[in-house]
């Protein structure tokens, strides 16, 4: 396939809709979304894209009633498991983007040991966006600079100090569930990124929805503001 995306981020969006459609507990939602992470990693790899960032938990959701965030911080910790287990046969990297301040030690440790033991793996990189907020990563990129005692801050300044300065940014960003709009992710890389805009919740993502939106980004001619 040409033109294809070398990094895609996903804002997995709609699995307390999925459950609630059958009746289920959110939470359900929540673990077939984790079913659908595995699925959709499979599916980047095999379709050839370098990186995949994926908005697992965002500095808002900590508003969510704690039941539910202790479910999810649960679900973390055991994909984490799974995740570190397939990264080894698979060759994937993983890479955690976010603030570590309110994240459980046990969530802590586990993406120590998944980031540290799958750092020599040259497949795809798999950045988890956790406790991730956009401007809050701007604002730390910039505390970071004035701390060095920049005075006169570049673009290129900012790009180097982001939560993962290696990952290059976005050419294509999806979200699921029908909602449009970016919910305080990837602000600054999502510049020139292409947006597509899915009705699928994201328990049922899979890959031929992947594919579908890659269909769509070839099919996009990239201008970056030229003619
Ligand atoms: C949005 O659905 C999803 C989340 C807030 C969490 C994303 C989590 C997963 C995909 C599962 C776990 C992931 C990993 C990596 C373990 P929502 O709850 O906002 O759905 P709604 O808008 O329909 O209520």
């Amino acid at each position: 396939m040409n033109n294809l995306p070398k990094h895609i981020a996903i804002i997995m969006d709609g699995n307390g809709r999925w459950a609630n459609n059958r009746h289920l507990p959110r939470l359900a939602g929540h673990r077939e979304g984790a079913n659908a992470v595995q699925r959709t990693i499979e599916a980047a790899q095999k379709f050839g894209i370098k990186f995949l960032t994926l908005y697992a938990f965002s500095t808002e959701n900590w508003s969510r009633p704690q039941d539910e965030i202790n479910g999810l911080m649960d679900l973390l910790s055991k994909t984490l498991d799974t995740y570190t287990a397939q990264a080894k046969k698979k060759n994937y990297r993983l890479l955690v983007s976010g603030a570590r301040d309110k994240l459980p030690p046990a969530v802590l440790g586990k993406i120590d040991k998944a980031v540290q033991i799958t750092a020599q793996n040259t497949g795809l990189t798999v950045n988890l966006a956790l406790n991730y907020g956009a401007r809050q990563e701007i604002v730390h990129a910039v505390n970071t600079l004035l701390a060095q005692g920049k005075t006169n801050i570049s673009m290129e300044d900012i790009s180097a100090h982001l939560y993962q300065p290696g990952v290059p940014d976005p050419e294509l960003i999806i979200r699921t569930s029908g909602e449009e709009r970016l919910s305080n992710f990837l602000l600054w890389q999502a510049a020139y990124s292409e947006f597509y805009f899915t009705p699928v919740l994201w328990p049922d993502f899979n890959a031929e929805e992947l594919q579908k939106a890659l269909n769509e980004y070839a099919r996009r001619t990239r201008r970056f503001g030229g003619i």
